[in-house]
């Protein structure tokens, strides 16, 4: 029977990571997947989760089973953490779920089972797993504009002209911060006005937030979430801790859902405890603990803050510093927009051809529609970059 299975073709994400380790070049640069590596090429356990893992490891008594959303106190801590006092608590429920993909794979599926017709929207680009999903799952999925390829930047007009065909009880899914895969993003102003149309056409938000903290701060980075979840009657926002707490491996994601009215939240609740166990039962733990160690911990919240600044702030440092060296190699400001970009990644408007040319002649590895990584620079290999790029580049 297994020989029936249609060949699959390889995620272009996780291909890049075989290409890139299979290439001897000591020279090689690899912006592909998205991974924080600090300037000596290591993505570190940060300071507060090994303190977290630590307390764990010297206070827990049990590995029984949590319960079928997790433990209440990882839910109530993301809840502070993304919406903060945005929405009463009394109106949210959440599930912990296997990383951010597995919130994001629960809230389609949350949406189906409310609505059997729902059409998903997605910006054009996303990233590339949420149209995966989506195609697996035969959910309708319609794309709104959103970049601008000449400019690299948002095309807001044309984004509101191509939502305007949302209709009620369609899904849009937006990016809370730090865009992936292009680096653009919404002002608060933008995301208040998607708001309004969102909440005009009867339609339901998602909002996936999966670099709080890489962007413009750890507060500046929710307050677009924020600012939907105190404008929408409903809400869903599939939280990530993989990059921002360094836990990737560990799987540790949250589905939160905004219900209108206080009094629907245990029906939502009890059709996400359901969502995770027919495809799970209970959510992984101990990654998710770890977090919930940290942010329940003065000092340790604290901590973490700080080596989560420290990361952002190198991040913008290499974003300066790579746009300055290509102001100088071709002499204009076409890549400007890469400083004023935040997050992990920028789309740098480079065709699929001259991808491959980077990374046959100079071993750079950036995903095919030219997304980097960032964070998979430093300040020496900055100029090898820029220079690839000069030379690739028309
Ligand atoms: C990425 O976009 O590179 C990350 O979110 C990792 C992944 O799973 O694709």
């Amino acid at each position: 029977m297994l020989n029936n299975l249609s060949p699959q073709n390889p995620d272009p994400i996780m291909q890049l990571i075989t290409l890139c380790r299979e290439d001897p070049r000591e020279t090689k640069i690899d912006l592909g997947v998205g991974v924080y590596k600090d300037g000596a090429g290591n993505t570190p356990v940060m300071r507060a989760i090994r303190a977290a893992s630590k307390k764990v490891w010297d206070n827990e008594t049990t590995k029984v089973y949590t319960g079928l959303p997790g433990d209440p106190a990882f839910g109530k801590a993301m809840r502070d953490l993304v919406l903060a006092d945005s929405v009463e608590g009394s109106r949210v429920a959440a599930i912990a779920t296997p990383g951010g993909t597995g919130a994001i794979r629960q809230a389609f599926e949350l949406a189906r089972k409310a609505n059997p017709d729902v059409t998903v929207w997605t910006s054009n680009p996303t990233w590339p797993n949420h149209l995966a999903i989506l195609k697996f799952m035969g959910l309708p999925n319609t794309e709104y504009a959103y970049f601008d390829e000449a400019s690299c930047t948002v095309d807001f007009d044309a984004m509101m002209d191509s939502l305007q065909g949302v209709k009620a009880g369609d899904m849009v899914l937006l990016h809370g911060c730090c865009h992936n895969p292009t680096g653009a993003n919404l002002t608060l102003e933008q995301f208040g006005t998607v708001a309004d149309l969102i909440a005009d056409k009867g339609a339901l938000a998602l909002v996936d937030i999966a670099y709080q903290g890489f962007g413009d701060g750890l507060e500046e980075d929710a307050a677009p979430t924020r600012l939907l979840a105190s404008k929408l009657p409903e809400m869903l926002v599939a939280a990530s801790c993989s990059k921002n707490f360094g836990v990737y491996r560990e799987r540790v994601g949250c589905l939160m859902a905004i219900s209108e009215d206080a009094s629907i939240t245990p029906n939502t609740q009890a059709n996400m405890n359901y969502l995770n166990r027919i495809a799970f039962s209970f959510p992984p733990d101990h990654g998710a603990r770890l977090v919930t160690t940290v942010l329940t911990d003065d000092a340790l919240t604290a901590d973490w803050k700080d080596e989560l600044e420290t990361v952002r702030l190198s991040m913008l440092g290499l974003r300066t510093q790579l746009s300055e060296e290509l102001r100088q190699r071709t002499n204009s400001d076409r890549f400007d927009f890469i400083a004023q970009h935040r997050g992990m990644f920028s789309r740098i408007g480079a065709t699929p051809e001259e991808v491959l040319k980077m990374r046959e002649d100079f071993g750079i590895y950036m995903v095919s529609d030219s997304r980097m990584n960032i964070a998979g620079l430093n300040p020496t290999t900055v100029p090898l970059l820029a220079e690839a790029i000069a030379k690739s580049c028309k």
